[in-house]
């Protein structure tokens, strides 16, 4: 039997009449949204809607809608920290809208866990992975001028909720605004890190957490995925879901449970820049993939020269740990440097950074766009006719450039997140990050790297635990090593895009990892 696990339209009403007892705020019967908020977040509101079936997904149920974020409210609450954009001042009036996609379980919805997805950049839209990655349906070549979509039997809503959301605001269908609506003028950017961006997420997981209605009794539990840079994203993510916990935990009166958040996937991430960066020399220069080196040594000796400068500008930019206020100028400076020395000169070999066998450029970036701008798939998604993303053009664009230069004047891509993996797993959050082999940019080796080096209570236990094969319908698909709630896997035949590129051994390693029977983290 299907139920509903985002059962707000049926829930309207009910909600509706429990509103004396519920703090909870619902859009008019009749209204196009729902809308719901909570004191818990009171900058934060989500607005929801229903999006017709024969829209990408027929078998199971789906939502769209944004999170509003008014930032006058946000700045009374967190004070001025990268809160407020530049050329603009608290009382202002902006507003930001995350938008997001959410898709019902195909098999049970009302106790599937729910899945965050997010891609990286920074800038890139979630929209990529949905469509061209583990969605439930991606995008096919356009026929006859037609932008279309193609049914994906391995869609990673086959046993989870999915959520897919654009974020930080200015990404996809994300955009800001003013609260007065006469004002034409785009708002200014907010100068953008990762810290800051993990508030609005974790605020958007607690708001939808509360508006899914679940079995009596039961906990659903969430997990958050992500590929590229939302290695760094995603730690930060899950630990100020944990915080947030601890102050919802603080004031029961409230009446919202702290967010069961059971797991964090990272396929490809960027996560520790030390070790990621020596890792591409490695990468790039030597037979370590096994369809190596793939640059000259020329090319390479000066790579090999540039790391010690690398190395000392990253720890210049990370010689404080962790989350607090951190130098930009130390961070971009390094972020700069050990990018064009490490990273550029990939392009070289004349294949994509994200995997050695593909040519530079994937066609399914614009037949993803195709299809989200098409004004069919936009009014069933419910777009708002202003914006979306930076340029307020209204036209769908799958990475930001502004996004990802907001992202360089503060150096984000230059922090460690080591230390967020560590601290979510101190708490008892499983992580699995993955890594397919044929990806230089985020490659298996510095993945394999920083995380046999992670300073955890579990280190000595992952360092001495085997790296074993894993299979899926008997098949090797790759290797894995876990111990306790680590685990690292390889999958084999895959670039960057593993669910793109394998599909069936992506969707069998999501499937096992987030229904885990017998031993956690085991892949095999
Ligand atoms: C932000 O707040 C700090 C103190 O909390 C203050 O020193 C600083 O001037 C403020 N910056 C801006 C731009 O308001
Ligand atoms: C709203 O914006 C319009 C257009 O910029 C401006 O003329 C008007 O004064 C603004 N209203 C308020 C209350 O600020
Ligand atoms: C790289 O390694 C593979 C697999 O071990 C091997 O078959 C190949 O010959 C090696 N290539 C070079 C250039 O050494
Ligand atoms: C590149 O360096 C390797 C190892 O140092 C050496 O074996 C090889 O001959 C060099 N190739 C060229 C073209 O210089
Ligand atoms: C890459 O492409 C350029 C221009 O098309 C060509 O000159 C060069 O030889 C190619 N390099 C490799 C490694 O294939
Ligand atoms: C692993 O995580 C589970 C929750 O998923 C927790 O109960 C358990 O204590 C954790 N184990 C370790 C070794 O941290």
């Amino acid at each position: 039997m299907r139920t509903s696990a985002l059962a707000l339209v049926g829930a309207l009403s009910a909600l509706g009449a429990l509103g004396a007892q519920t703090p909870f705020q619902v859009a008019q019967a009749g209204a196009e949204y729902a809308t719901m908020s909570h004191p818990s977040f009171p900058a934060h509101s989500l607005r929801i809607r229903n999006v017709p079936g024969e829209i990408c997904e027929p078998d199971a149920r789906s939502w769209s809608g944004y999170l509003d974020v008014d930032l006058d409210k946000l700045f009374e609450r967190h004070g001025n920290d990268s809160i407020y954009p530049q050329g603009a001042a608290p009382g202002d009036g902006i507003v930001e809208h995350f938008y997001f996609w959410a898709f019902e379980s195909r098999d049970a919805p009302e106790t599937d866990p729910f899945t965050l997805w997010l891609n990286g950049g920074p800038g890139c839209s979630s929209f990529i992975g949905l469509l061209m990655e583990l969605g439930p349906c991606s995008a096919a070549e356009p026929l006859n001028g037609m932008p279309r979509v193609t049914p994906n039997p391995w869609s990673f809503n086959s046993h989870s909720n999915m959520v897919f959301l654009d974020q930080p605001v200015g990404v996809g269908f994300s955009y800001a605004s003013w609260k007065n609506a006469s004002r034409e003028d785009a708002p200014p950017a907010r100068i953008l890190d990762s810290p800051s961006a993990a508030r609005d997420v974790s605020a958007f997981l607690h708001l939808l957490n509360l508006h899914a209605p679940k079995p009596k009794g039961q906990r659903r539990e969430f997990h958050m995925a992500g590929e590229s840079y939302a290695g760094r994203y995603l730690p930060l993510i899950a630990a100020q879901v944990l915080h947030d916990n601890d102050a919802i935990a603080q004031h029961p009166q409230h009446g919202i449970e702290p967010l069961p958040l059971a797991s964090v996937l990272i396929g490809n991430g960027i996560t520790s820049p030390f070790h990621q960066n020596r890792a591409n020399i490695d990468y790039a220069c030597t037979n370590i993939s096994g369809d190596g080196p793939f640059l000259s040594n020329a090319t390479c000796a000066k790579m090999e020269k540039a790391w010690p400068v690398c190395q000392d500008l990253l720890a210049k930019c990370n010689a404080d740990r962790g989350n607090v206020p951190y130098s930009r100028t130390r961070c971009s400076t390094a972020n700069t440097f050990c990018e064009g020395a490490l990273s550029a000169p990939w392009e070289k070999t004349n294949s994509s950074f994200y995997d050695y066998k593909h040519e530079p450029d994937y066609a399914e970036d614009a037949w993803v766009a195709a299809y989200l701008n098409a004004p069919k798939t936009r009014a069933a998604l419910g777009v708002d006719a202003r914006g979306p993303g930076d340029r307020h053009d209204g036209v769908f664009t799958g990475c930001s450039d502004q996004v990802f230069a907001d992202f360089g004047t503060t150096g984000d891509g230059a922090r460690d997140t080591t230390w967020a993996v560590a601290e979510v797993l101190e708490r008892g959050v499983r992580v699995l990050d993955y890594s397919g082999r044929r990806d230089f940019i985020c490659n298996f080796v510095g993945n394999a790297r920083w995380i046999d080096d992670l300073e955890w209570s579990g280190k000595d236990g992952y360092r001495s635990a085997p790296l074993e094969p894993w299979y899926v319908d008997g098949k090797r698909a790759g290797e894995f090593r876990h111990y306790g709630n680590l685990t690292f896997a390889i999958v084999d035949g895959a670039g960057h895009f593993v669910p793109h590129d394998q599909p069936i051994n992506a969707h069998a390693m999501f499937n096992r990892w987030i229904h885990p029977a017998g031993v956690p983290g085991r892949l095999d």
